[in-house]
């Protein structure tokens, strides 16, 4: 927390100073939690993403998912490294959106088991992951912004460029399968 200059005598924070400081720490606390939550979503990813590669048919969708899950790894370690430089204890809580999502996932694997229609529902439930990550770190990335955190913007703003280019990427592959299929 930033030290105010306090404008009374006695070094008392005014009324709409201590009101303000309220306001600051709850929105603190608000960026904390939601760090927390992306950490938890970052870290179901590691275990979901090989069985995703594991389930994919073409060679192309299981190296994207793989390479991915080296940078979710990354993301993992990133988000650990934010709350070390706003001095604050790693946190992480059970982030239930992405539970709903791996479980989708998941049950859309063990449906489309030996269906050629795997990678595209794979690519599917991928995105939506990717799209709830972009709107996370965006969040985050914007709070940290208007906190004047300019280090955890830097590291939030690098994984948000990773978790663009994947989604890209994963357009890129649908794109290319669908040319594949015939007319
Ligand atoms: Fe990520």
């Amino acid at each position: 927390m930033k030290n105010n200059a306090r404008d009374n005598q006695n070094g008392q924070p005014t009324d709409s100073e201590s009101q303000g400081n309220e306001m600051n720490n709850e929105f603190h606390q608000l960026f904390l939690d939601e760090l927390a939550d992306l950490l938890n979503a970052e870290m179901q990813l590691t275990k979901a993403l090989p069985k995703m590669a594991k389930a994919a048919q073409s060679e192309e969708l299981a190296e994207a998912f793989r390479s991915h899950l080296e940078e979710t790894e990354n993301h993992v370690n990133r988000l650990k490294e934010v709350f070390e430089t706003l001095n604050e204890k790693v946190k992480s809580k059970t982030c239930k959106a992405m539970k709903g999502l791996v479980e989708e996932g998941s049950e859309l694997m063990e449906e489309l088991k030996g269906s050629s229609a795997i990678d595209a529902g794979l690519i599917a439930a991928a995105q939506k992951v990717e799209h709830y990550e972009i709107a996370s770190y965006g969040t985050v990335r914007a709070w940290a912004e208007q906190m004047g955190h300019s280090e955890a913007v830097e590291l939030l703003g690098e994984t948000l460029d990773e978790e663009k280019a994947a989604d890209e990427k994963l357009t890129e592959i649908a794109r290319e399968s669908a040319n594949k299929q015939p007319a």
